[in-house]
This record gives C-alpha cells, sequence and structure tokens, in this order.
C-alpha cells in the first residue's frame, strides 16, 4: 500500500466560499512501544497502545476561496495565537499528503487547534494533534470532493495519513487498544495504519492512566532524534524480537484477563525504552530522580500489598501510573499519601481507556 492507495482528486471548480470541518482526537500510551523507524514513518517493530480519554486535542480546519494555485497556504492557530515554529512542521506534512488530497494547493487553509492538557506533561500531544488534523482532512475531501467511504475505510484513511504526519498518532483512531507494525499474532495488522484490538478481556476495558507529572520543562532529545538514534543501535536486532514477542504475549494477556503478564511485559518496554535511550550512541536519559523514585515505590508498593500496579513511561520523565476499576480508592490514597507526597510539582492528570476520535462539526 501506498500513498496511491488513496487516490484523491483535485476541485472540478474553484471553492466559493469557505467549508469547515472539526474533529476532537485523543492521545495514546504505547504499552509496546514504537523505537526506531525506516522510510516515512514505518515502524521497526510493532507496538499496542491504549487510546487516553481526557487528553485529546481539538481541530478545525476550514479551506478557503484562493485565487492562484501553488504551494500549501496555511494560516495557522494553536491555543489562541498564531504560532509560526509549528506551523512549519504542519505545512511540511501537508506538502507529503498532496497526493492524498490533491485540492490542498487549490485552496487557502485555516487550521485552529487546541489540546485539553498542558504541554510537555508527558503525553504524546504529536498523537492527538497529528490524527485531528488527519481526521478533518479525510472529512474536509468528503466534504469537498463527495468522496464516500464507509466508517471503516474512513478510519483506515485517516490511520494512514496520521503516520505520515507523527508514527504513534497513526493509533489514536480508534477506541481502546490498537496495534501498529506488523504482527503475526493479529491478522490484519500493518506497518501502514494502526488497527483495532478487539478480542479484550472486560478488566482491561477499564484501565486507568494516571500521569504523575514529575516535571513539565522541554525535554532536551525529541522523539525523533531518539528514533533516528536506534539506526546501528548495538541493540537494535534484540530489541526489535523483544518488542514482536511483547507484543503477541501481550495481546494474549488481555485477551486473557492475565494481569500478571500485563504488568510484567508494560514494565519491560518502559525500561527498555530509556535502557535504549541511555546505551545509544551519545546516550541519554530522560528519566529524572525523580521519576527513579516514583517508580521504584510502585514496585516496592505492589510487592507489600498486592496491589496491581504497575508504570508506563513515555519518551520523558513523567510516570503512568496504571491500575483498574476494582482498586481506585486504595490507588488515590497511595498516589496522595505517599507517591506524589513529597513531589513539588504535585500534579497528575486522571486519564482512562477511551473511546476515540469524535467529530464535533
Ligand atoms: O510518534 P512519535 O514519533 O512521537 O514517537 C513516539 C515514541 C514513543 O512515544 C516513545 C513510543 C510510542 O510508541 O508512542
Amino acid at each position: 500500500m501506498t500513498n496511491s492507495d488513496f487516490p484523491g482528486s483535485e476541485l472540478t471548480s474553484v471553492l466559493a466560499e469557505p467549508v469547515s470541518v472539526s474533529w476532537q482526537s485523543p492521545s495514546n500510551i504505547a504499552l509496546v512501544k514504537y523505537w526506531g523507524k525506516t522510510w516515512r514513518q514505518l515502524p521497526v517493530n510493532p507496538s499496542l497502545s491504549m487510546t487516553l480519554s481526557k487528553a485529546f486535542t481539538e481541530t478545525r480546519l476550514t479551506a478557503l476561496p484562493r485565487i492562484t494555485e501553488g504551494s500549501v497556504e496555511l494560516d495557522f492557530w494553536f491555543e489562541g495565537k498564531q504560532n509560526t515554529a509549528f506551523g512549519e512542521r504542519i505545512i511540511k506534512f501537508l506538502q507529503s499528503v498532496t497526493d492524498i488530497f490533491p485540492w490542498l494547493s487549490q485552496v487557502a487553509l485555516k487550521l485552529e487547534t487546541h489540546n485539553t492538557f498542558p504541554h510537555s506533561a508527558g503525553i504524546a500531544s504529536s498523537a492527538s494533534a497529528f490524527s485531528a488534523l488527519a481526521l478533518c482532512l479525510c472529512s474536509l475531501d468528503m466534504e469537498l470532493n463527495g468522496v464516500l467511504l464507509d466508517e471503516t475505510e474512513f478510519r483506515q484513511k485517516a490511520s494512514y495519513v496520521a503516520r505520515l504526519g507523527s508514527g504513534s498518532a497513526c493509533r489514536s483512531l480508534f477506541p481502546g487498544f490498537t496495534v501498529w507494525g506488523k504482527s503475526k499474532a493479529l491478522a490484519g495488522s500493518s506497518d501502514l495504519l494502526a488497527v483495532l484490538v478487539s478480542e479484550i478481556h472486560p478488566v482491561f476495558t477499564k484501565l486507568k492512566d494516571t500521569i504523575l507529572i514529575v516535571t513539565d520543562k522541554e525535554k532536551p532529545v525529541s522523539s525523533s532524534e531518539g528514533h533516528s538514534r536506534m539506526i546501528g543501535h548495538p541493540f537494535a536486532e534484540a530489541r526489535i524480537k523483544q518488542a514482536t514477542r511483547n507484543t503477541a504475549d501481550l495481546l494474549e494477556a488481555m485477551k486473557t484477563g492475565n494481569k500478571n503478564d500485563f504488568i510484567r511485559i508494560v514494565e519491560n518496554e518502559a525500561f527498555t525504552l530509556h535502557a535504549l535511550m541511555m546505551t545509544s550512541d551519545n546516550g541519554f536519559m530522560l528519566m529524572h530522580p525523580e521519576t527513579v523514585r516514583i517508580i521504584s515505590r510502585i514496585q516496592e508498593i505492589r510487592k507489600e500489598t498486592g496491589l496491581d500496579i504497575c508504570f508506563t513511561l513515555d519518551a520523558g520523565p513523567n510516570v503512568h501510573l496504571l491500575y483498574f476499576e476494582d482498586q481506585i480508592e486504595q490507588v488515590n490514597k497511595l498516589i496522595v499519601e505517599d507517591l506524589l507526597k513529597n513531589n513539588e510539582q504535585n500534579m497528575r492528570i486522571d486519564d482512562f481507556y477511551g473511546k476515540g476520535p469524535v467529530k464535533i462539526g
């Protein structure tokens, strides 16, 4: 499958008046991590994530009449302010999808977007941002060109397009759990777009993710830079094998409701991601002393109390504490009285298993 599997068409007549569409799209947290890519955002290993609920981006995309055709023309607004720095990344992305949406050179665009969560909170804002934008592009395509797709085709196309903007974004198009990257353990899985995992034991459909904010400062090394450090990494081959096995084992644990295996695999993935960063050429570390303190406490408390809690980490220092519906009260007490007790930020975001994007206009 290539861009030409999603053929687009030009507008047959000049756009007479503005057309707008709006989508709300969530972020997601990877349980098996995508780390390392080739070519146009193709993953070197399969990944599995949970779509979040409260952390989302709202995006409104407007196509406006334009007199002369040419390269992409974008007026970009983030959180109510014009933003040229991020706007440039979006323009590059839009230029890369003009074969799918040829009308992008025939209209002027206004993009207005905002997040429901603070920047640098350990939540992948590029996942929600690019999935929302991909959905808006696919919806505008339908409005402007009368392209008709059924719900499944629409989500697949949006996932494919979102991937070209930010790899992890392609997993935000679906509710609950999603796999991106070819895995023998899941029929239909692909490197080009994400697919929904439908066989999930009910204990996991109410999974909670409280993000414990260690710092809200900008991280010193970006994800893109991190992915590139996997090229020629001494452990690359072993990592691909490990992620492939972890994806298969996690799918099995989630199908059967095996919480112990879930906890073991999720923590193994978080540790591996950060170990890969530290052992790459020009090694770097995104964990802070406070990250290490909190994750060590989570492991100790699990041993001491038998609570089914575990952690994962994104490419940053903040800790995602994962737990189940039946232990909310005990875990909440634990967060307040122990995990965040002497923490300077004392900030948390209580998120949970999400139902996927919503069209809001
Ligand atoms: O989608 P990107 O390029 O921002 O990379 C995301 C990488 C991780 O968040 C660390 C892992 C993942 O699978 O989301």
